[in-house]
C-alpha cells in the first residue's frame, strides 16, 4: 500500500521518541496500519543541535511549507505554543491533512476553531498526549463513555508538581531543588512556571471538562491556583493529620437556580493519605471519573516524560492513519450542548 507521509513540528523531549519509535516499530506499525508510514520532514526551531537517532536531512525550519506539502497525509505536532503553531494546524486541515497534537495549550485555547476545520475539511482532530501523558483518558472519554453523563472528573493531571509534592512529602525537600530534577528528567514545561504556578494543569482541565460535559471550556474559565505558596511546614502539618497536599484538577456539573453548568478548578488540596490518589507519586498522573451509568473509574500512568507522551502520540498517529487506509474518521466535536461555565471565586 501508498505509505502514510507524516510531517513532525518539534523535534525535543517527546518529538525524538517519536521518531524512535517510529523508526524501530516500522514493521510492526506497518503491519497494524495496513501501510508504512514514513517521515517526510521534521521541522524544527534551529538546526544544528543534536540530535541523536534523528536523520538530518529530514530536518527543516520552514513549518509553513512542511504542513501544506503535497505529499503529507498527517501532521504530528510536538512543538507547543499558540502561535505560529495554531497557523500552521489549521493550514494542514484546510490542506486536509490529519492533525495529531500534544499542544494543551492551543487546545485549551482554540480547539473550538481546530474542531470547526477538522470537520469543514474532512481531517482527523486526534489529541491523546495533551492530557496525562500515556494514560488512555480522552479517547474514552469521547468515545467509550459517550453514551453515558459524565458527571465529575478529578483528577492529578501534572506530573512536574506531582513530583515536586512527593519529593517534599517523601524527604522534605523544598519544591525549588525538585524542580531542578523534574526539568532535567524532562517532565517540566519549557518554561516551568506553567507547571508550578497551574497553568498547565488548568489546560487539561479545560480540555477534559470541553470533552467531559460535551461543552467549551477555555484555560481562562478555570479558577487556577499553583503550588509555589506551598511551604515544607504545610507539607508536615497535613502529614500530622494523616494528610497529603496534592494539585487537582476538579471539573463538576452543577446545578444552579438557573439550571446547569460546569465548574473547573485547579488547586493544592490536603487529601486523606488512605484516598487513592494520595498514593499517586512522582510523575505519576490518576483521574477518576464519575458517570452515571458507568459509577466510578480510575484511569492512572505516566502523565509527563518524552517516552510516556510519544505513546500516546503514536497510538493517534495509528488511528488516524488506519482512518486514511480504511476511509473512516474520527470523532467528531461539532455537537456542543453548550452548558454555561459558572466562573468560580473560591475554591
Ligand atoms: N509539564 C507537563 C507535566 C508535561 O509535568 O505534566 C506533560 O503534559
Amino acid at each position: 500500500a501508498k505509505p502514510i507521509k507524516v510531517a513532525l513540528l518539534g523535534c525535543g523531549t517527546v518529538g525524538t521518541e517519536i521518531v524512535r519509535l517510529l523508526t524501530e516499530q516500522a514493521p510492526d506499525l506497518a503491519s497494524r496500519i495496513g501501510a508504512p508510514v514514513e517521515l517526510a520532514g521534521i521541522a524544527v526551531r534551529r538546526l544544528g543541535k543534536a540530535r541523536p537517532g534523528v536523520p538530518a536531512e529530514l530536518l527543516t525550519t520552514d513549518a509553513a511549507e512542511l504542513v501544506t506539502r503535497p505529499d503529507v497525509d498527517v501532521v504530528v505536532e510536538v512543538i507547543g505554543g499558540i502561535e505560529p503553531t495554531r497557523t500552521w494546524l489549521i493550514d494542514a486541515l484546510r490542506a486536509g491533512k490529519s492533525v495529531v497534537t500534544a499542544n494543551k495549550t492551543l487546545l485549551a485555547e482554540h480547539a473550538g476553531d481546530l474542531f470547526a476545520e477538522s470537520d469543514t475539511f474532512g481531517g482527523d482532530l486526534y489529541f491523546e498526549a495533551a492530557v496525562a501523558g500515556a494514560i488512555p483518558l480522552l479517547r474514552p472519554l469521547r468515545e467509550s463513555l459517550a453514551g453515558d453523563r459524565i458527571t465529575r472528573v478529578m483528577g492529578i493531571v501534572n506530573g512536574t508538581t506531582n513530583f515536586i509534592l512527593s519529593a517534599m512529602d517523601e524527604t522534605g525537600a523544598g519544591y525549588a531543588e525538585t524542580l531542578e530534577e523534574a526539568a532535567r528528567l524532562g517532565y517540566a514545561e519549557a518554561d516551568p512556571t506553567a507547571d508550578v504556578d497551574g497553568y498547565d494543569a488548568a489546560s487539561k482541565a479545560a480540555i477534559l471538562a470541553s470533552l467531559s460535559f460535551h461543552t467549551r471550556v477555555t484555560a481562562g474559565d478555570v479558577y487556577r491556583e499553583g503550588i509555589s505558596a506551598v511551604t515544607p511546614a504545610d507539607v508536615s502539618a497535613a502529614r500530622a493529620l494523616g494528610r497529603t497536599i496534592k494539585l487537582l484538577a476538579i471539573c463538576e456539573r452543577v446545578d444552579t437556580p438557573d439550571g446547569e453548568s460546569v465548574a473547573v478548578r485547579v488547586h493544592p488540596a490536603m487529601i486523606p493519605r488512605t484516598h487513592p490518589l494520595a498514593g499517586v507519586n512522582g510523575a505519576f498522573n490518576a483521574v477518576f471519573v464519575e458517570a452515571e451509568a458507568a459509577g466510578q473509574l480510575m484511569f492512572y500512568g505516566q502523565g509527563a516524560g518524552g517516552a510516556p507522551t510519544a505513546s500516546a502520540v503514536l497510538g493517534d498517529l495509528v488511528a488516524v492513519a488506519r482512518n486514511l487506509v480504511v476511509g473512516g474518521r474520527g470523532p467528531r466535536e461539532s455537537a456542543y450542548a453548550d452548558l454555561p461555565v459558572r466562573p468560580i471565586a473560591q475554591a
